[in-house]
């Protein structure tokens, strides 16, 4: 048996939060983090692990997916493995937090170079460094432009869960990464089917993958993420996709299907033979199909007559393109907005990361390192930080994919990225500094 005293793991830091290491054996991880006034742990996820926090003293807030909930000694709360969560101490108490993780990995990210991340009863995964290590067993033609693209790990071992609306970042051989949602059944742990568009004006991730990938490569896969969670409270969903978009809504429709809730699509694509997964999709049943096609319409989809009752209890949930985007929004502006659910698979060309008015310079600094740079207006952060040789991880370069997701310590940022929820702007724990600049003379990065 081992026993502990957990008051003599307390210990307060006016500058960042304490955490102290309880126990870790293969099942578990239990740490004490101590919090003062205000203090905050940034929205994060555990892709494989579940947790429970438990409020040993003080109070706060936490933040689970959409939900927030004020906490008070003895709270205890379950957070599943894939959901988005943080939480702060309140303005005016310290807080004193007990949590336990299972199973008993710190972090997939943490994993060495050339060991495995354990994602079921006695089968592990191949991975380097925080990448699973996974191979294409199957490619297929999905529609006109559009292939369907099968992963699993060699030898079969259950894949890390994940949710529907989730996507996996792909390092491809040519350099570039590139993020897609899974489209498959989220109840599926042997593997992980993306459906990919061919785009001749991208940058070259999806006309590597339809010219060069074949069965039997091996890639390196993150473990799922998921930025575009469905909200399981609503009692209805319309969901509206354009193009590749109806893959994440695949996977939503799937999960409405297995829980018995009742669901609408619209899907618009340039021409029907463009429209991918629509025999997948007529098979599922228990909700309605509406395809819009613009050679056979004579025109783009019109959101309007779709949004323009607001039905109780109903989320929408839209994957598009960005014109589409902007449209369903402007139909949707009479509804509340926390029903209203976004993914972008490219910026818009007069978003907010698009906008050179208003770029100020300002000063940015290292909290860990203690180095301080300054940047200029006509340049982003993430230039900035890469010509000083900052590591940061990015994809799209701008602020659809969160790759760059950086943790912030100190100072008011202007976000201007589309994957961040409007909670999530407005706690300010976390930037894609891709895109996104200071409000205040000076940010303070945690890292
Ligand atoms: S690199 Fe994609 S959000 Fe910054």
């Amino acid at each position: 048996m081992l026993s502990f005293v957990l008051k003599d793991f307390i210990e307060y830091d006016p500058k960042l939060r304490v955490r102290k290491p309880i126990l870790k054996v293969p099942s578990l991880v239990s740490e004490i983090v101590c919090y003062e006034p205000g203090q905050a742990t940034a929205t994060h996820h555990h892709p494989v692990q579940d947790e429970i926090w438990v409020v040993l003293e003080g109070y706060g807030e936490i933040w689970v997916g959409e939900e927030r909930l004020a906490i008070e000694p003895t709270s205890m709360i379950f957070i599943p493995a894939g959901i988005r969560h943080g939480l702060a101490a309140s303005p005016d108490s310290r807080l004193v937090l007990l949590f336990i993780k299972s199973p008993g990995i710190t972090e997939a990210a943490s994993v060495a170079p050339g060991s495995s991340v354990a994602a079921g009863a006695g089968a592990t995964v191949p991975t380097t460094g925080s990448k699973l290590q996974l191979e294409v067993t199957d490619v297929q033609a999905e529609a006109r432009d559009v292939i369907q693209v099968e992963l699993r790990a060699p030898g079969g071992a259950e894949l890390p869960a994940f949710e529907p609306g989730a996507h996996v970042a792909i390092d491809l051989p040519n350099g570039l990464i590139r993020h897609y949602s899974l489209s498959n059944d989220w109840r599926e742990r042997d593997r992980y089917v993306l459906g990919i568009a061919r785009s001749s004006q991208g940058r070259g991730g999806s006309l590597f993958i339809h010219q060069a990938l074949r069965r039997g490569t091996t890639l390196p896969v993150s473990v799922p993420r998921n930025g575009f969670p469905l909200d399981p409270s609503a009692t209805q969903y319309l969901f509206l996709a354009g193009g590749i978009g109806i893959t994440p809504i695949l996977a939503m429709i799937r999960w409405c299907r297995a829980n018995g809730r009742p669901w609408r699509l619209v899907y618009a694509v340039r021409s029907a033979q463009r429209a991918a997964f629509l025999e997948t999709l007529a098979t599922i049943g228990g909700g309605s199909i509406h395809l819009h096609a613009d050679d056979q319409r004579s025109g783009v989809f019109d959101p309007v007559p779709w949004l323009s009752g607001d039905p109780q209890g109903e989320h929408v949930y839209c994957c598009g393109p960005a014109p589409m985007m902007a449209a369903v929004k402007a139909a949707a502006s009479h509804r509340d907005a926390r029903t209203m659910h976004f993914e972008y698979f490219s910026a818009p060309s007069d978003g907010p990361a698009a906008l050179p008015e208003n770029r100020k310079p300002f000063m940015v600094e290292l909290r860990r390192s203690g180095r301080s740079f300054s940047v200029p207006a006509d340049k982003s952060l993430l230039e900035i930080l890469e010509k000083n040789g900052i590591p940061v991880v990015s994809s799209c370069r701008e602020g659809t994919c969160r790759t760059c997701e950086t943790a912030v310590y100190e100072g008011a940022v202007e976000h201007r990225d589309y994957c961040l929820t409007p909670q999530e702007q407005e706690t300010g724990n976390t930037m894609m500094v891709c895109v996104s600049r200071a409000r205040s003379e000076r940010l303070i990065l945690d890292i």
